[in-house]
């Protein structure tokens, strides 16, 4: 049976089980390699997209549960956050590997969507569960708060 999904404002009938994971569709189906799979028991943050603006882990989230949702991956994140967390990754230097990257960014972008000044312990809580197996933590931060001032200092284009 089909599901419709709108996956980076575009959207698609797919014939997948119900219980299929989005991550599977996004990376099988549409072949958005982007959102990476680490764990599959959402414990490592790898897969991280969004769903109506929050950041979901892809990888335990069956298709079924998407139905009808606007979601977004890292090929189709788009806002003025975005691009300020894409600036200062790159400003930076954040990636080591970059397995990890694509869902620290779509973690720290969906916090500074709802949180454009956000605390230590706000970026804490919010990027607790994304892990990193090259410990660029203390880049990500950094980096977090880099963008924060760009969108503060640009705040009357917001
Ligand atoms: S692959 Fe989804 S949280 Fe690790
Ligand atoms: S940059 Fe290598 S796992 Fe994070």
């Amino acid at each position: 049976m089909g599901i419709s999904v709108t996956i980076n404002g575009q959207n698609y009938d797919l014939d997948v089980p119900t219980d299929t994971p989005l991550l599977w569709v996004i990376r099988d189906n549409l072949k958005l390699t982007g959102t990476k799979f680490g764990c599959g028991l959402a414990q490592c943050g790898a897969c991280t997209v969004h769903m109506a603006g929050q950041p979901i882990r892809s990888c335990v989230t069956p298709i079924s549960a998407v139905a009808g949702q606007q979601i977004q991956t890292i090929e189709g994140i788009e806002s003025k956050a975005a691009t300020a967390i894409q600036s200062a990754w790159e400003k930076l230097e954040v990636p080591q590997c970059g397995y990890c990257q694509s869902g620290q960014i779509m973690a720290a972008t969906a916090l500074l969507a709802s949180n454009a000044s956000p605390s230590d312990a706000d970026i804490d809580a919010a990027m607790n569960g994304n892990i990193c197996r090259c410990a660029t933590y203390v880049r990500i931060k950094s980096a977090i708060k880099d963008a924060a001032k760009q969108l503060q200092d640009g705040g009357s284009n917001a």
